[in-house]
Protein backbone atom coordinates (compact mmCIF):
# COMPACT_ATOMS: atom_id res chain seq x y z
CA UNK A 1 0.00 0.00 0.00
CA UNK A 2 1.56 3.38 -1.19
CA UNK A 3 0.02 6.52 0.53
CA UNK A 4 -0.06 9.61 -1.41
CA UNK A 5 -0.65 13.06 0.15
CA UNK A 6 -2.01 15.41 -2.20
CA UNK A 7 -1.71 18.79 -1.35
CA UNK A 8 -3.29 21.79 -3.01
CA UNK A 9 -5.07 25.01 -2.48
CA UNK A 10 -2.49 27.23 -0.90
CA UNK A 11 -1.67 30.99 -0.16
CA UNK A 12 -1.19 31.85 -3.82
CA UNK A 13 -2.96 34.23 -5.99
CA UNK A 14 -3.21 30.94 -8.14
CA UNK A 15 -5.26 29.25 -5.19
CA UNK A 16 -8.60 28.63 -6.90
CA UNK A 17 -6.69 27.08 -10.27
CA UNK A 18 -4.98 25.15 -7.68
CA UNK A 19 -8.32 23.60 -6.52
CA UNK A 20 -9.80 22.82 -10.25
CA UNK A 21 -6.27 21.14 -10.48
CA UNK A 22 -6.45 19.30 -7.80
CA UNK A 23 -9.74 17.92 -7.98
CA UNK A 24 -8.77 16.65 -12.00
CA UNK A 25 -6.00 14.72 -10.67
CA UNK A 26 -7.04 13.29 -7.36
CA UNK A 27 -10.19 11.99 -9.15
CA UNK A 28 -7.85 10.43 -12.11
CA UNK A 29 -5.30 9.07 -9.71
CA UNK A 30 -5.40 5.11 -9.48
CA UNK A 31 -6.49 4.07 -6.15
CA UNK A 32 -5.73 0.71 -6.75
CA UNK A 33 -3.18 -0.20 -3.40
CA UNK A 34 -3.02 3.53 -3.00
CA UNK A 35 -3.94 5.33 0.26
CA UNK A 36 -4.70 9.41 -0.93
CA UNK A 37 -4.34 11.98 1.57
CA UNK A 38 -5.86 15.22 0.35
CA UNK A 39 -5.23 17.87 2.00
CA UNK A 40 -6.03 21.80 1.40
CA UNK A 41 -4.42 24.61 2.39
CA UNK A 42 -6.58 28.03 2.95
CA UNK A 43 -6.24 31.10 1.64
CA UNK A 44 -4.76 31.89 4.79
CA UNK A 45 -2.59 28.92 5.33
CA UNK A 46 -4.37 26.68 7.56
CA UNK A 47 -3.50 22.92 6.27
CA UNK A 48 -6.64 21.04 6.50
CA UNK A 49 -7.21 16.84 5.97
CA UNK A 50 -9.81 16.99 3.51
CA UNK A 51 -12.20 14.52 5.13
CA UNK A 52 -14.94 14.27 2.23
CA UNK A 53 -15.34 11.80 -0.61
CA UNK A 54 -16.49 14.48 -2.89
CA UNK A 55 -13.78 16.02 -4.42
CA UNK A 56 -15.99 18.15 -6.75
CA UNK A 57 -16.70 19.76 -3.45
CA UNK A 58 -12.24 21.37 -3.69
CA UNK A 59 -13.33 22.70 -7.18
CA UNK A 60 -16.59 24.11 -6.06
CA UNK A 61 -14.05 25.75 -3.36
CA UNK A 62 -16.68 24.29 -0.72
CA UNK A 63 -14.03 22.11 1.11
CA UNK A 64 -13.15 23.96 3.44
CA UNK A 65 -16.82 23.71 4.81
CA UNK A 66 -16.78 19.77 5.20
CA UNK A 67 -17.39 18.94 9.39
CA UNK A 68 -14.94 15.75 8.69
CA UNK A 69 -12.08 18.14 8.09
CA UNK A 70 -9.13 17.65 10.42
CA UNK A 71 -6.58 20.24 11.28
CA UNK A 72 -3.05 18.22 9.62
CA UNK A 73 0.52 19.38 9.06
CA UNK A 74 3.87 18.08 7.77
CA UNK A 75 6.29 18.45 10.65
CA UNK A 76 9.53 19.70 9.27
CA UNK A 77 10.81 16.64 11.45
CA UNK A 78 12.10 13.92 9.16
CA UNK A 79 9.97 10.81 9.15
CA UNK A 80 7.35 12.23 11.09
CA UNK A 81 4.72 11.78 8.06
CA UNK A 82 1.72 13.79 8.20
CA UNK A 83 0.55 15.15 11.87
CA UNK A 84 -3.14 14.81 12.56
CA UNK A 85 -4.74 16.80 14.98
CA UNK A 86 -6.87 14.64 17.48
CA UNK A 87 -8.86 16.74 20.07
CA UNK A 88 -5.55 17.25 22.27
CA UNK A 89 -3.22 14.63 20.70
CA UNK A 90 -1.46 14.07 17.09
CA UNK A 91 -1.73 11.49 15.25
CA UNK A 92 1.09 10.32 12.18
CA UNK A 93 0.41 9.09 9.52
CA UNK A 94 3.24 8.10 7.65
CA UNK A 95 3.44 8.99 3.79
CA UNK A 96 5.11 7.54 1.04
CA UNK A 97 5.36 10.78 -1.41
CA UNK A 98 3.51 14.13 -1.49
CA UNK A 99 1.91 15.56 -4.99
CA UNK A 100 1.86 19.23 -4.69
CA UNK A 101 -0.59 20.09 -6.82
CA UNK A 102 -0.12 23.83 -6.06
CA UNK A 103 0.21 26.47 -8.09
CA UNK A 104 2.18 29.83 -8.15
CA UNK A 105 3.60 31.24 -5.35
CA UNK A 106 4.27 29.43 -2.27
CA UNK A 107 3.49 26.03 -3.88
CA UNK A 108 5.95 26.39 -7.11
CA UNK A 109 8.42 28.81 -5.98
CA UNK A 110 10.68 25.93 -3.76
CA UNK A 111 8.91 26.99 -0.18
CA UNK A 112 7.12 23.81 0.06
CA UNK A 113 9.69 21.55 -2.01
CA UNK A 114 11.78 22.94 1.01
CA UNK A 115 9.73 21.67 3.12
CA UNK A 116 9.46 17.93 2.13
CA UNK A 117 12.89 18.26 1.68
CA UNK A 118 13.16 18.62 5.47
CA UNK A 119 10.74 16.07 6.08
CA UNK A 120 12.65 13.71 3.90
CA UNK A 121 9.80 12.76 1.75
CA UNK A 122 9.57 12.31 -1.76
CA UNK A 123 7.42 14.66 -3.61
CA UNK A 124 6.36 14.65 -7.16
CA UNK A 125 8.28 17.61 -9.57
CA UNK A 126 11.29 20.00 -9.27
CA UNK A 127 13.42 20.56 -6.41
CA UNK A 128 13.77 23.94 -3.76
CA UNK A 129 16.60 25.45 -6.64
CA UNK A 130 14.66 24.80 -9.93
CA UNK A 131 11.40 25.41 -8.71
CA UNK A 132 12.68 29.20 -7.25
CA UNK A 133 14.74 29.31 -10.60
CA UNK A 134 11.42 28.88 -12.99
CA UNK A 135 8.97 30.78 -11.06
CA UNK A 136 11.28 34.01 -10.74
CA UNK A 137 11.05 34.77 -15.11
CA UNK A 138 13.96 37.25 -14.48
CA UNK A 139 16.25 34.04 -13.32
CA UNK A 140 14.84 31.65 -15.82
CA UNK A 141 15.99 33.96 -18.27
CA UNK A 142 19.29 34.61 -17.25
CA UNK A 143 19.74 30.16 -16.76
CA UNK A 144 17.56 29.36 -20.34
CA UNK A 145 20.26 32.21 -22.10
CA UNK A 146 22.70 29.27 -21.74
CA UNK A 147 21.01 27.19 -23.80
CA UNK A 148 21.59 29.91 -26.43
CA UNK A 149 17.80 29.85 -27.32
CA UNK A 150 16.01 32.74 -28.47
CA UNK A 151 14.27 35.08 -25.95
CA UNK A 152 11.92 38.28 -26.10
CA UNK A 153 14.45 41.34 -25.15
CA UNK A 154 13.90 42.20 -21.88
CA UNK A 155 14.59 44.61 -18.91
CA UNK A 156 14.39 43.40 -15.19
CA UNK A 157 13.47 46.21 -13.44
CA UNK A 158 12.71 47.13 -9.33
CA UNK A 159 9.98 48.49 -7.33
CA UNK A 160 12.55 50.98 -5.40
CA UNK A 161 13.09 52.49 -8.44
CA UNK A 162 9.66 52.65 -10.01
CA UNK A 163 9.26 54.62 -6.91
CA UNK A 164 11.75 56.90 -6.98
CA UNK A 165 11.24 58.19 -10.52
CA UNK A 166 8.37 56.42 -12.52
CA UNK A 167 9.15 58.74 -15.75
CA UNK A 168 12.53 58.00 -16.01
CA UNK A 169 11.42 54.24 -15.55
CA UNK A 170 8.69 54.03 -18.38
CA UNK A 171 11.45 56.39 -20.99
CA UNK A 172 13.81 53.52 -20.72
CA UNK A 173 10.98 51.00 -21.49
CA UNK A 174 9.77 52.93 -24.18
CA UNK A 175 13.73 53.46 -25.68
CA UNK A 176 14.36 50.34 -25.82
CA UNK A 177 11.50 48.15 -26.17
CA UNK A 178 9.21 50.22 -27.99
CA UNK A 179 5.70 49.23 -28.22
CA UNK A 180 3.86 47.41 -27.83
CA UNK A 181 5.19 46.32 -24.40
CA UNK A 182 4.32 43.42 -22.22
CA UNK A 183 4.71 44.43 -18.31
CA UNK A 184 5.14 41.24 -15.79
CA UNK A 185 5.87 40.37 -12.49
CA UNK A 186 8.65 38.18 -12.19
CA UNK A 187 7.05 35.47 -10.18
CA UNK A 188 3.23 35.32 -10.68
CA UNK A 189 1.61 32.78 -13.05
CA UNK A 190 -2.05 32.74 -14.36
CA UNK A 191 -1.20 36.35 -16.20
CA UNK A 192 -1.59 37.55 -12.92
CA UNK A 193 -0.63 41.14 -12.75
CA UNK A 194 0.35 40.95 -16.61
CA UNK A 195 -0.44 43.60 -19.07
CA UNK A 196 0.06 43.80 -22.82
CA UNK A 197 1.22 48.03 -23.11
CA UNK A 198 0.08 49.69 -26.84
CA UNK A 199 1.25 53.48 -25.96
CA UNK A 200 3.26 55.54 -23.06
CA UNK A 201 0.45 56.49 -21.54
CA UNK A 202 -0.91 53.42 -20.35
CA UNK A 203 2.65 52.21 -19.07
CA UNK A 204 2.84 53.84 -15.89
CA UNK A 205 -0.96 52.16 -15.04
CA UNK A 206 1.11 48.39 -16.10
CA UNK A 207 3.77 49.00 -14.25
CA UNK A 208 1.69 50.14 -11.02
CA UNK A 209 -0.42 46.88 -11.40
CA UNK A 210 3.05 44.79 -11.60
CA UNK A 211 4.17 45.96 -8.99
CA UNK A 212 1.85 45.58 -6.41
CA UNK A 213 2.15 41.57 -7.25
CA UNK A 214 5.97 41.50 -6.96
CA UNK A 215 8.98 43.82 -6.12
CA UNK A 216 10.73 42.82 -9.45
CA UNK A 217 9.00 42.81 -12.76
CA UNK A 218 9.87 42.34 -16.37
CA UNK A 219 8.88 44.01 -19.45
CA UNK A 220 9.35 42.63 -22.96
CA UNK A 221 9.22 43.29 -26.36
CA UNK A 222 6.04 42.20 -27.90
CA UNK A 223 6.32 38.65 -30.09
CA UNK A 224 4.10 37.88 -32.87
CA UNK A 225 3.54 33.98 -32.87
CA UNK A 226 2.02 31.33 -32.51
CA UNK A 227 2.20 30.11 -28.23
CA UNK A 228 3.69 26.63 -28.25
CA UNK A 229 3.87 25.08 -25.21
CA UNK A 230 5.92 21.21 -24.61
CA UNK A 231 5.13 18.77 -22.11
CA UNK A 232 8.16 17.39 -20.91
CA UNK A 233 8.23 14.26 -18.30
CA UNK A 234 11.09 12.80 -16.94
CA UNK A 235 13.84 13.00 -14.17
CA UNK A 236 17.75 12.53 -16.14
CA UNK A 237 16.43 11.51 -19.35
CA UNK A 238 13.57 13.76 -19.90
CA UNK A 239 10.71 12.99 -22.86
CA UNK A 240 9.03 15.77 -24.42
CA UNK A 241 5.91 15.18 -25.76
CA UNK A 242 4.22 16.69 -28.63
CA UNK A 243 3.81 20.41 -28.88
CA UNK A 244 -0.02 21.64 -28.22
CA UNK A 245 -0.48 25.63 -29.20
CA UNK A 246 -2.94 27.94 -27.39
CA UNK A 247 -4.79 30.19 -29.88
CA UNK A 248 -6.04 32.35 -26.85
CA UNK A 249 -8.56 34.31 -29.32
CA UNK A 250 -7.88 37.53 -27.00
CA UNK A 251 -5.33 40.26 -27.26
CA UNK A 252 -3.28 37.82 -24.95
CA UNK A 253 -3.18 34.85 -22.66
CA UNK A 254 -4.87 36.66 -19.51
CA UNK A 255 -6.80 34.83 -16.24
CA UNK A 256 -9.59 35.95 -18.20
CA UNK A 257 -9.14 33.79 -21.22
CA UNK A 258 -7.56 30.93 -19.07
CA UNK A 259 -10.16 30.03 -16.51
CA UNK A 260 -13.36 32.30 -17.17
CA UNK A 261 -14.16 33.01 -20.51
CA UNK A 262 -13.10 30.05 -23.37
CA UNK A 263 -12.30 31.48 -25.94
CA UNK A 264 -9.20 29.92 -26.07
CA UNK A 265 -8.66 26.79 -28.59
CA UNK A 266 -6.04 24.17 -27.92
CA UNK A 267 -4.65 22.54 -30.78
CA UNK A 268 -3.07 19.00 -30.51
CA UNK A 269 -0.54 19.26 -32.21
CA UNK A 270 0.46 22.71 -32.55
CA UNK A 271 0.32 24.00 -35.66
CA UNK A 272 3.72 24.02 -37.07
CA UNK A 273 5.90 22.31 -39.63
CA UNK A 274 7.73 19.55 -38.55
CA UNK A 275 11.32 20.76 -38.19
CA UNK A 276 9.76 23.43 -35.93
CA UNK A 277 8.41 20.30 -33.94
CA UNK A 278 11.27 18.98 -33.64
CA UNK A 279 13.22 22.06 -33.03
CA UNK A 280 10.80 22.99 -30.25
CA UNK A 281 10.93 19.62 -28.44
CA UNK A 282 14.62 19.67 -28.28
CA UNK A 283 14.61 23.33 -27.07
CA UNK A 284 11.94 22.20 -23.96
CA UNK A 285 14.31 19.53 -22.78
CA UNK A 286 17.45 21.37 -23.08
CA UNK A 287 15.37 24.42 -21.25
CA UNK A 288 14.49 21.79 -18.54
CA UNK A 289 17.48 20.22 -17.70
CA UNK A 290 19.09 23.52 -17.50
CA UNK A 291 17.22 24.94 -14.72
CA UNK A 292 17.48 21.47 -12.88
CA UNK A 293 14.25 20.25 -13.25
CA UNK A 294 12.67 16.91 -12.49
CA UNK A 295 9.78 15.14 -12.82
CA UNK A 296 7.52 17.09 -14.91
CA UNK A 297 7.25 21.06 -15.94
CA UNK A 298 5.66 22.73 -19.41
CA UNK A 299 8.12 24.87 -21.47
CA UNK A 300 6.48 27.40 -23.27
CA UNK A 301 7.98 29.00 -26.50
CA UNK A 302 6.20 31.64 -29.07
CA UNK A 303 6.98 30.10 -32.69
CA UNK A 304 6.78 34.18 -34.69
CA UNK A 305 4.45 34.07 -37.63
CA UNK A 306 6.37 35.76 -40.03
CA UNK A 307 9.69 33.33 -39.82
CA UNK A 308 8.83 30.80 -37.84
CA UNK A 309 11.20 31.52 -35.15
CA UNK A 310 11.32 29.43 -31.91
CA UNK A 311 11.60 31.89 -28.98
CA UNK A 312 11.30 30.67 -25.24
CA UNK A 313 8.63 32.33 -23.08
CA UNK A 314 8.33 30.75 -19.56
CA UNK A 315 8.42 27.17 -17.53
CA UNK A 316 6.39 25.85 -15.36
CA UNK A 317 7.25 23.51 -12.50
CA UNK A 318 3.47 22.53 -11.78
CA UNK A 319 1.51 23.30 -14.88
CA UNK A 320 -2.22 22.91 -14.19
CA UNK A 321 -4.34 19.90 -14.39
CA UNK A 322 -7.89 21.31 -15.09
CA UNK A 323 -9.89 19.72 -17.26
CA UNK A 324 -8.51 22.52 -20.45
CA UNK A 325 -5.09 22.34 -19.09
CA UNK A 326 -2.72 21.42 -21.74
CA UNK A 327 -0.12 19.57 -19.83
CA UNK A 328 -2.80 16.30 -19.06
CA UNK A 329 -3.96 16.70 -22.92
CA UNK A 330 -0.73 16.87 -24.55
CA UNK A 331 0.78 13.34 -23.28
CA UNK A 332 -3.40 12.05 -23.37
CA UNK A 333 -2.48 12.81 -26.92
CA UNK A 334 0.65 11.14 -26.63
CA UNK A 335 -0.56 7.73 -25.98
CA UNK A 336 -0.28 8.30 -22.26
CA UNK A 337 -3.57 8.65 -20.37
CA UNK A 338 -4.11 11.05 -17.38
CA UNK A 339 -4.03 8.16 -14.32
CA UNK A 340 -1.20 6.79 -16.52
CA UNK A 341 0.79 10.06 -15.88
CA UNK A 342 -0.16 10.42 -12.43
CA UNK A 343 1.79 7.25 -11.93
CA UNK A 344 4.45 7.95 -14.31
CA UNK A 345 4.39 11.52 -12.31
CA UNK A 346 4.71 9.48 -8.78
CA UNK A 347 6.93 6.97 -9.90
CA UNK A 348 9.65 10.02 -10.74
CA UNK A 349 9.52 11.56 -7.78
CA UNK A 350 9.84 8.03 -5.67
CA UNK A 351 13.07 7.39 -7.98
CA UNK A 352 14.30 10.52 -6.45
N1 LIG B 1 6.78 39.05 -24.83
C1 LIG B 1 5.53 38.67 -25.11
N2 LIG B 1 5.02 38.83 -26.36
C2 LIG B 1 3.74 38.46 -26.63
N3 LIG B 1 2.89 37.95 -25.74
C3 LIG B 1 3.33 37.79 -24.47
C4 LIG B 1 4.67 38.12 -24.10
N4 LIG B 1 4.82 37.84 -22.79
C5 LIG B 1 3.64 37.34 -22.37
N5 LIG B 1 2.73 37.31 -23.37
C6 LIG B 1 1.31 36.90 -23.26
O1 LIG B 1 0.94 36.92 -21.89
C7 LIG B 1 0.61 35.60 -21.42
C8 LIG B 1 1.08 35.43 -19.99
O2 LIG B 1 2.47 35.67 -19.89
P1 LIG B 1 3.46 34.59 -19.29
O3 LIG B 1 4.86 35.12 -19.43
O4 LIG B 1 3.21 33.28 -19.91
O5 LIG B 1 3.10 34.61 -17.75
P2 LIG B 1 2.28 33.61 -16.79
O6 LIG B 1 3.32 32.96 -15.94
O7 LIG B 1 1.41 34.49 -16.00
O8 LIG B 1 1.56 32.62 -17.66
C9 LIG B 1 1.28 34.67 -22.43
O9 LIG B 1 0.63 33.44 -22.50
C10 LIG B 1 1.10 35.48 -23.73
O10 LIG B 1 -0.25 35.41 -24.20
MG1 LIG C 1 2.30 31.50 -19.21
Amino acid sequence: MQTILVLFGGVSPEHAVSLVSAEAVLRNMNKENRRILPVGITREGKWLLFGGDDYAEIANDKWEENPANKTAFLSPERGAGLCIVQGGSIETLPVDAVFPVLHGENGEDGSVQGLFQLAGIPYAGCGVCASAASMDKSVTKLIAATTGVRQAKWLTLHRAAFAADPDAMCRKIAETLGFPVFIKPCSTGSSVGVSKVKSADALQAALETAFRYDKKILAEEFINGREVEVAVLGNDAPKAATAGEIDAGAEFYDYETKYVTSTSTPYIPARIDGETMTAVRGWAVKIFTALGCAGLSRVDFFVTRDTNEIVFNEINTLPGFTPISMYPKMWAADGLPFPELIDRVIGFALEG
